[in-house]
Parts: C-alpha cells; sequence; structure tokens
C-alpha cells in the first residue's frame, strides 16, 4: 500500500494553447476580443508544450517547443538550476509533430552549450531537414544530437532519456495531420503525429500526451485505458466551430483534431476512462476558454479538466 504514495513523475504545462496563443494575434474573436476587452472572465494562454522530470531529479524532459518558449521559461524558475555561468535543465525534447507551434521554439534555444538531444520520428525529421529546416539552421548554432524515433514491429517505440533513467518513454503513431507545409500533409506514411506514453520505472504510474488526436484508431484504446492521466487534443469543441464562427470553412477532423462534442467526439472517448483526463492545446475560438460558458460547465461536470498555462501534475 505505501507504494501508492510514492510520487514518481512532475508535470508542468509550460503552455495550454494551440497554434496561434489566445488571445491570437490577428484574432477578433469572441473568446480573444472578450478575454482583451476583459467581457468574459478566461486565461490567457501560449502554445502547447509541457516539461516532464521524474522527482528524483532536478533536469526536464521538453515534450514540444513552442514558440512562446522564452516567455514560458521566465515564468519557470525550477527549469533554471544555475549550477554554472551558462545553464538550463531542460535536457532533452521530444516533439510529437514538425507542427510550427511545436517546433519553432527550438531556434530559441541556440545558445545552448551542447546540442540539443530532440526525438523525433524520420517523418519529423524530414520536415525539420527538407522543407522546413529549423535543424539545419541549428547546426550552425549549438547542433542537434538526433534521436531516431522508429517504431518496432509491435507498432511503439521505447526510449530512455539520459538522466532520467527513472522513466521511460514509449511513442505510439496517431492519426492527426503532419502541417501545412509539409509535403505530408496530402499523402501521410505514418510517424507525423506520434502520442507519448511516460511512466514510471517502476509501471506504478502511466501518462499519456497526445495533444494531436484526430481519430481514435484501435491501437490507442488500450492506452487511453491503461493510463493514470491522460492529456489530450482540446482544440475544438465542435467540428464547425471555426466555420460557424466566419473564420475559416476547416473542419475540426480536416485538421486533424478530434472535436471535444458530438458522436464519437473526444468526451465520449473520455467518458469511460477512469484516469485523470485533461484536455491540452486549445485553440481560441473554443467556448471552455470563456470560464462562464456552458461547454465548459459541461466538459468539467463530466469530470474532464482544461488545461492552464503553469498548471503542475504530479503523478
Ligand atoms: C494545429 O495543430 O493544427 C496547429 O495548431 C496549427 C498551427 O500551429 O498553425
Ligand atoms: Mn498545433
Ligand atoms: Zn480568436
Amino acid at each position: 500500500m505505501r507504494d501508492l504514495y510514492i510520487l514518481t513523475m512532475k508535470i508542468r504545462v509550460l503552455g495550454s494553447a494551440a497554434g496561434g496563443g489566445f488571445p491570437q494575434w490577428n484574432c477578433n474573436c469572441k473568446n480573444c476580443s472578450g478575454l482583451r476587452n476583459q467581457t468574459i472572465q478566461a486565461k490567457a494562454r501560449t502554445q502547447s508544450s509541457i516539461a516532464v522530470t521524474s522527482t528524483d531529479s532536478c533536469n526536464w524532459v521538453l515534450v514540444n517547443a513552442s514558440p512562446d518558449i522564452l516567455t514560458q521559461l521566465k515564468q519557470f524558475p525550477e527549469a533554471q538550476p544555475a549550477r554554472a555561468i551558462r545553464d538550463t535543465g531542460i535536457r532533452s525534447i521530444v516533439l510529437i509533430d514538425s507542427q510550427i507551434d511545436h517546433t519553432t521554439g527550438l531556434l530559441m534555444l541556440r545558445e545552448s552549450k551542447e546540442k540539443l538531444r530532440i526525438y523525433c520520428t524520420d517523418a519529423v525529421y524530414e520536415d525539420l531537414t527538407t522543407v522546413n529546416p529549423i535543424l539545419n539552421v541549428l547546426s550552425h548554432y549549438c547542433g542537434v544530437d538526433w534521436q531516431p524515433i522508429r517504431f518496432d514491429s509491435s507498432g511503439k517505440s521505447e526510449f530512455v532519456v539520459p538522466g532520467f533513467e527513472n522513466l521511460r518513454f514509449t511513442a505510439y503513431p496517431l492519426k492527426s495531420k503532419a502541417p501545412p507545409y509539409s509535403r505530408r500533409r496530402a499523402n501521410p506514411s505514418g510517424g507525423e503525429t506520434i502520442g507519448v506514453m511516460i511512466e514510471d520505472a517502476g509501471a506504478s504510474k502511466r501518462a499519456f500526451y497526445a495533444p494531436g488526436l484526430g481519430e481514435i484508431e484501435n491501437h490507442v484504446k488500450p492506452l487511453l485505458g491503461s493510463a493514470d492521466l491522460v492529456m489530450v487534443d482540446g482544440t475544438f469543441f465542435t467540428e464547425n466551430e471555426m466555420e460557424s464562427q466566419n473564420i475559416a470553412p476547416k473542419a475540426a477532423r480536416s485538421l486533424g483534431h478530434l472535436p471535444q462534442s458530438g458522436v464519437g467526439g473526444m468526451l465520449e472517448v473520455l467518458k469511460p476512462l477512469h484516469a485523470r483526463k485533461i484536455l491540452i492545446h486549445i485553440n481560441n475560438t473554443n467556448p471552455i476558454l470563456d470560464e462562464q460558458s456552458p461547454e465548459r460547465a459541461e466538459v468539467l461536470r463530466r469530470g474532464v479538466e482544461i488545461a492552464e498555462d503553469g498548471m503542475e501534475i504530479f503523478l
């Protein structure tokens, strides 16, 4: 029974919004203008990223590098242990896709004393070394130590990050969407998006992180079912949220994001799970950002939490 009280990992939400953040610089939707004009009750959010550590470490693994990373790190003194004149607690970075909101923060880390150790699939590496050559650019600064994420015959990729021997990471391919700039957007061949299960070495706690999740394939169900924490795609509440607000005729699923509402939506998917459930990567158009909205009330009534910047989760 004692094991129940041992904390094994800590997750810090650095950013909880989808691409564009909240409020988005050029957006005058109900939420963005409401937050700007203080006519709604809501919290500003930066673009999604989390930091993970095992409780015996003062270092962190970043999952995704948002363009807001410098702001996020300023608000996160624990990532700066100050052991040397130039130092950081960020030891490695796992990329779940090659989207702008998850990768362009890498450029802001170019002063790193060491090569940036980056875990990503071949698909993501290809995007970041060809059509969006961020990693090539970084080779003229700190350099990159690429750790390929390659799926085994059972469809997963397990790895241990040096310095975090008490944690195990397992990546799984997910159906979402490669970025608009990618050749893979129209022709996916696998590995464009992953979800990551993070567990302690004793496998007593499991956290599943998937900010881009467009479809619940069969292999995803047992992952959600076996996790103690699921942090999943919270981009849109409805399938036609952007169209109904006259923003863009783009449906949620066509962008690789399963909406929360409706048949087969994320709320239905999450309903049977015993895990702690948190929505992250929330688009600025999503009514759940408005703290007085009926949509937010419904999500909370169903036992689902809505991520905020600075949120900390202990498992
Ligand atoms: C997405 O996940 O679809 C992105 O947030 C889009 C973007 O970064 O522009
Ligand atoms: Mn995104
Ligand atoms: Zn907006």
